[in-house]
């Protein structure tokens, strides 16, 4: 299984999630906000979309991992508190875990309170020595971590499979930064991002041929549907990649498919025939461009490490000294 992003905020009233659905239905051109994918059926397309021949993205990092983990695990040094951020199944990690001496403790941070307390009690299993100790949060709000995190020999942020991509740069800014706050001065980040590369792939690995992402895509309506007594005919939309160059990301869209009125809270949606939903965005960088929005957050890449292809890297970065 590959690791699982973020799901719906556990904590949230129902009245603010169908506020929120509400506020993206209102703005031009219309949105919804991507956790809206990951209820079950969500979550397990998109552990097909990871094995997907388009979906270049999970096998590239995890060959990544398993050629220089090793190297990574050397300058992560002895004795590290790896925490790290949307853990899901863990699968990565298994590989950094691996090579790292002594570790103090691995803190999964997952908001999915029951597949992170399984792929915790599977870790436990196969690491009997490794104090695993889970953490049940959003990690894009502050986060109490536990004792043993403080007084580790070095705290590091583990955040792989692109997620990173999935935020605006000024949200991504602010993630960069907590990471930052979390590690202190002498701590480190290893996370993974997506390069930018021939639009014709992106397209690809977003709009595939079986069309199993088209499906993770329409799940989001079936999710709001019965998370909130709404009324998208499913069959009413189609699923669309969109490169946007200026943006460097690739967009999720659904196209309404005929002029139609969508109830949800108690409001009468009208969506135009071609009008379009915008569900996620997966920016792409250049080394550059990323080693730019990490100095943003006062934070210095200082290894990357890069498939043959150049199609994905997993990037270290330290904070940088405050003059
Ligand atoms: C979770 N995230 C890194 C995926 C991505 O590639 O941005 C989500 C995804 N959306 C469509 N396919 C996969």
């Amino acid at each position: 299984m590959s690791k699982r992003p973020s799901t719906l905020p556990a904590t949230s009233p129902f009245d603010q999630l169908t506020t929120d659905v509400l506020d993206g239905l209102h703005k031009s051109p219309k949105e919804l906000s991507p956790v809206w994918f990951y209820d079950e059926t969500g979550s397990s397309l998109f552990d097909s979309i990871c094995d997907l021949p388009e979906y270049y993205l999970t096998r590239t990092e995890q060959g990544i991992m398993q050629k220089h983990a090793a190297e990574m695990a050397q300058h992560i040094g002895p004795g590290v508190a790896l925490i790290e951020f949307g853990s899901g199944t863990s699968v990565k990690t298994r590989l950094l875990l691996d090579q790292l001496e002594r570790p103090s403790a691995y803190i999964p941070v997952d908001i999915s309170r029951e597949p992170l307390l399984d792929a915790a009690g599977l870790l436990a299993r196969d690491y009997p020595e490794l104090h695993i100790i889970p953490v049940c949060a959003d990690f894009t709000q502050p986060i109490d971590l536990p004792k043993r995190v403080a007084a580790a020999q070095r705290r590091v942020v583990y955040f792989p499979g692109s997620t990173l991509g999935n935020f605006m740069p000024d949200q991504a800014r602010q993630l960069l930064t907590s990471m930052r706050r979390i590690v202190g001065r002498d701590g480190a980040v290893l996370i993974g991002i997506d390069l930018k590369k021939d639009p014709q792939v992106l397209q690809r690995a977003y709009d595939d041929q079986a069309g199993v992402t088209a499906q993770f895509n329409l799940n989001a309506l079936r999710h709001i549907n019965r998370e909130l007594g709404a009324n998208f005919d499913l069959g009413a939309f189609e699923h669309r990649a969109v490169w946007r160059e200026d943006k460097s990301r690739i967009e999720m869209h659904l196209i309404s498919t005929r002029d139609q009125v969508v109830d949800v809270g108690g409001e009468h949606i009208a969506i135009g025939r071609n009008e379009h939903l915008r569900t996620e965005c997966c920016h792409k960088y250049t080394l550059e461009g990323f080693a730019q929005l990490a100095a943003s957050a006062q934070l210095a890449v200082t290894h990357v490490w890069i498939d043959a292809e150049g199609k994905f890297s997993v990037q270290m970065l330290q904070p940088k000294s405050i003059q």
